[in-house]
């Protein structure tokens, strides 16, 4: 990432002391399912070809803190190559209904959340960095970085606050409960710029809730619930090279031991015994799989099982994996063993069956964890993936448990939005998709009583007010709301 812009730290609006003490209001009810896609616009995938009708809610990745940055305590989005990009997400998106969300942090990017939330004065300068992405531009559309980018919320990704995340990371103690105040700071601030436009927060979140100063899982995690909207938990990589045994990269129930005891029941039992709300939460997915190298022939064991002894480094995975060094942390050069789905339909599952593989590769399903996977005996590759009908069980998981919908790790990686219309089922009961029984959008109706229902372009929407011949877009000073995709 090449360092061409820094223009964050010169605004200066000032955080009012008086806000940050009062109590912040509990973030407005939102009772639409969420579709969240994270969407990493560095992989060169054209952005009009996402297809926005089938999203409530797409997070860019990343905007990032990293140590050797010209200010390592902001939020730093190289605008040179994205700003195009970020104004065409926000463009398209809110002509569709659906809200863009700057993700902060990640995996690499988190190097130094720890130094600005420990301390009162980098927290102001980070917050007003971060509050760019929300403002509305006053500067004109053609000027090439904006004053504010007319985001809708922010994802505040710290991975992870008082545990080890990318070897770059500072780690301290008092992370978890600084954090908390970072992100009561945060909210202050959004409810004083934006008192009747809810501006979200949002955090991808481990499988286990934050780390205490002791480094153990709090066991109390309630006064997190008034800052957060939803948090985004992230239930994959729960096997990978580091694993005692291979297994699934996504389980939705617990894995037998050699299995880790991880999965998405596993998550859910976690976070809501530590005082979490099932209905904030969105429940991660994998739309790539992961391969380890194992040690036997996993074809040939009786009874066939997909935990089995393996190399602890990982293959090359589909043509994309790549085993460069990541310029802003070197965590020294290896291969992750990934396959994107889109990967795995173009090379190993081409049937449409999705049950026979091409030549080399078996396929199985373990009917306990609820997922698929793929051996191939030539060069001993094990390949946990998801699939439409992993995918299918774990959307019905989230409407058995109420929450509030379900996102993936990324969205570029699908196949012909196969596993993305899955996900969409949860716009649906258990019986009809919201939009059934509902008539499409008429140019030529008036629609009167407000509340009316329309199905437009993908998505459900209601009038505020009487209207006719007005197309219904994402515009909140038009006459029709998204209520969410069909
Ligand atoms: C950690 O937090 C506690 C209370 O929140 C405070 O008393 C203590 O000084 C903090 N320690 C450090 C190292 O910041
Ligand atoms: C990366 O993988 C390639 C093979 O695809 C190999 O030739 C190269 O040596 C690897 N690089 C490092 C630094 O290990
Ligand atoms: C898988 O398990 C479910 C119960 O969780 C059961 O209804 C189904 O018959 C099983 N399928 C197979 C192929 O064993």
């Amino acid at each position: 990432m090449k360092v061409t812009s820094v223009v964050l730290a010169a605004l200066g609006v000032t955080v009012s002391l008086a806000a940050l003490t009062t109590t912040t209001p509990a973030p407005a009810v939102n009772g639409d399912k969420a579709v969240i896609g994270y969407f990493e616009t560095l992989h060169g995938f054209p952005i009009d070809q996402l297809d926005l009708s089938k999203y409530t809610h797409i997070n860019y990745a990343f905007g990032a803190m990293w140590k050797g940055a010209p200010d390592p305590y902001v939020v730093y989005v190289d605008y040179t190559t994205e700003g195009p990009k970020l104004k065409e997400l926000v463009r398209r998106g809110h002509a569709n209904g659906v809200k863009i969300i700057m993700s902060i942090g990640g995996w690499y990017g988190s190097q130094t959340f720890s130094e600005v939330a420990a301390d009162p004065l980098k927290r102001k300068k980070w917050i007003e960095s971060a509050m760019i992405f929300l403002r509305p531009n006053t500067l004109g559309e053609n000027v090439p970085i904006p004053d504010g980018w007319n985001m809708d919320g922010l994802d505040i990704d710290w991975e992870y606050p008082g545990r080890p995340g990318a070897i770059c990371n500072t780690v301290a103690p008092n992370d978890t409960a600084n954090y908390l105040l970072l992100l009561k700071e945060v909210r202050a601030q959004m409810d004083l710029e934006f008192p009747t436009n809810h501006k979200t927060i949002t955090s991808a979140v481990s499988i286990f809730p934050w780390a205490g100063a002791d480094g153990n899982s709090l066991t109390d995690i309630r006064a997190f619930i008034p800052v957060f909207d939803w948090v985004n938990i992230m239930v994959y990589d729960v096997h990978g090279p580091w694993s005692s045994s291979t297994g699934p990269n996504a389980p939705i129930y617990n894995a037998p031991a050699p299995g880790d005891p991880f999965s998405a029941q596993q998550a859910i039992d976690t976070w809501t015994a530590a005082g979490w709300p099932k209905d904030k939460i969105a429940l991660g997915t994998p739309f790539y799989g992961r391969a380890f190298t194992a040690t036997v022939n996993m074809n040939a064991r009786d009874p066939v099982t997909q935990y089995a002894p393996h190399t602890g480094v990982a293959p090359k995975g589909g043509p994309s994996d790549s085993n460069a060094t990541f310029a802003l942390c070197d965590e020294g050069a290896q291969f992750w063993g990934f396959w994107n789905w889109g990967e795995i339909r173009e090379n190993i599952l081409v049937d449409d069956s999705l049950t026979v593989p091409t030549a080399g590769w078996k396929r199985y399903w373990d009917n306990t964890t609820k997922t698929p996977w793929l051996f191939r005996e030539s060069d001993s590759m094990y390949v946990s993936y998801d699939d439409p009908t992993s995918m299918s069980l774990k959307v019905d998981f989230a409407r058995l448990h109420g929450l509030k919908g379900l996102f993936m790790w990324e969205a570029q990686m699908d196949y012909k939005d196969e596993l993305l219309t899955v996900l969409n089922q949860i716009h649906c009961s258990s019986a009809a998709c919201i939009c059934n029984d509902v008539d499409a959008w008429s140019s030529a109706t008036a629609y009167g009583q407000p509340g009316r229902k329309v199905a437009y372009n993908g998505r459900l929407w209601t009038n505020k007010w009487w209207t006719r011949g007005e197309t219904p877009a994402g515009n909140e000073w038009g006459a029709w709301k998204s209520v969410g995709a069909c």
